[in-house]
């Protein structure tokens, strides 16, 4: 049975107890046996016979489990960045998107690419996700918005499990804007998502859970509503975008219709908050959004307070979250939503699972769960996040293979 050994603090971040619990291990040692955890506990407590196969050692340093970025849009063509320069200038988000710029931009240029520039530029990425210490990603669809565009994104990522080792979820987020060729016809845009593409990937098994950017210039609570009974009706659990611009009720929304996860929450009202921890779902917070937008951030601390569940994740995409770097993301839940590093790290790792339904297999480090870490070269986590350099993480393992 391989094992990994002279682990100075295995954070394991079980899922019980609150944000900030991190159930830590001091000279821990972890066996498996295939991609499974056999066995997580102190090294002094090893039974015999562990250590008689494949022995691997972490040389003194700290281990996490691999990381979940549980909100991503990683598959698009081009990038924005004449935006970037005219946001710092003064011009506004929404004015770039009504001038035809933003995720309509987007979407011209994943059209145009072919199916090897997507393949290859989302594999060009988990490469370097991996080296970060990132073992599991969701993907959203999102800048086809036509049929034949979204079903060509949402295959590409089935084909990306086959191609690369990280463990890939997909998300529909068919109802990013209205394309182009609906913007006198809303109604008609909806139609096709619930009554075309829905019943498609329901029948070709082609992702796990419908998104909705609830916003103005997007869709309204209705439409969302709509989409999403639709979805669910079709298998699909509901996530949302929700109040990142406006406080446009999508927290209660989320929570009326028991979406796993409401991500983004800049502007959720108190009201919000608690509806939202009363139904249990999952709040993500997205701080890369709001740094580049130069938006107020995701209020953390009054989501703790009130019991909601808090994940952290990139929301990589080419306009308002143009990075990858989780763990970089996880400091600026830290220093801009007030997350402590132990709240952000359960955050990315158990509480993003939860958010994509995988709590049972990814997230944290427990026997039955599979060997997925990460090794960081840091002191402990309160260090990792205060002293922020472009990479701590000196090996990540999947399945309990090491990717090196
Ligand atoms: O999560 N909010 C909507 N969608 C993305 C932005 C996409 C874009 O700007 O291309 C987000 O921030
Ligand atoms: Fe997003």
């Amino acid at each position: 049975m391989p094992i990994l050994t002279d682990i100075s603090t295995l954070y394991t971040c079980k899922l019980d107890g609150g944000q900030d619990e991190v159930h830590p291990i001091i000279g821990a040692t972890i066996a498996w046996e295939d991609e499974t955890i056999q066995w997580v506990g102190s090294a002094r407590d090893a039974p015999a016979g562990l250590d008689t196969a494949m022995q691997y050692s972490a040389d003194g340093q700290v281990v996490v489990p691999g990381l979940v970025d549980c909100h991503t849009h990683i598959g698009f063509g081009g990038w924005r960045e004449d935006e970037f320069e005219q946001r710092i200038k003064g011009a506004g988000y929404l004015e770039i998107a009504e001038a035809g710029g933003g995720i309509q931009k987007t979407v011209r240029q994943t059209r145009e690419a072919t199916n090897e520039d997507l393949t290859t530029h989302c594999l060009a990425v988990l490469e370097e996700m991996v080296r970060l210490g990132v073992t599991t990603v969701e993907c959203k669809s999102g800048y086809g918005l036509s049929e034949e565009a979204e079903l060509q994104m949402l295959r590409i990522y089935m084909s990306l499990k086959e191609l690369q080792p990280v463990r890939l979820v997909s998300t529909f987020l068919g109802a990013h804007v209205i394309p182009p060729e609906y913007s006198d016809d809303r109604a008609g845009y909806v139609s096709l998502l619930c009554d075309t593409l829905i019943p498609q990937i329901q029948e070709d098994d082609l992702a796990t859970f419908c998104d909705v950017f609830v916003e103005e210039g997007a869709f309204s609570g209705e439409e969302a509503e709509k989409i999403l009974r639709s979805a669910q009706d079709a298998g699909m659990q509901s996530k949302l975008h929700a109040d990142q611009l406006s406080d446009g009720g999508g927290g209660a929304l989320a929570a009326r219709l028991g979406a796993i996860s409401a991500d983004h929450l800049e502007y959720t009202s108190t009201a919000g908050i608690d509806t939202m921890a009363d139904a249990g779902v999952v709040g993500v917070c997205l701080p890369f959004a709001s740094l580049y937008l130069n938006q107020q951030p995701m209020q953390g601390r009054k989501f703790v307070r009130a019991g909601v569940r808090l994940a952290v994740a990139t929301d990589f995409n080419p306009g308002s979250a143009p990075s990858y770097h989780l763990p970089l993301a996880m400091m600026l839940a830290c220093t801009m939503s007030r997350f402590t590093p132990a709240e952000a790290l359960k955050g990315a790792t158990i509480h993003a699972a939860l958010a994509l339904g995988l709590e049972s297999s990814v997230g944290s480090i427990e026997k039955g769960k599979r060997a997925d870490f990460a090794i960081l070269d840091v002191s402990d986590v309160n260090h990792w996040m205060y002293h922020f350099r472009s990479n701590a993480c000196t090996r990540t393992f999947i399945g309990g293979i090491p990717q090196d």
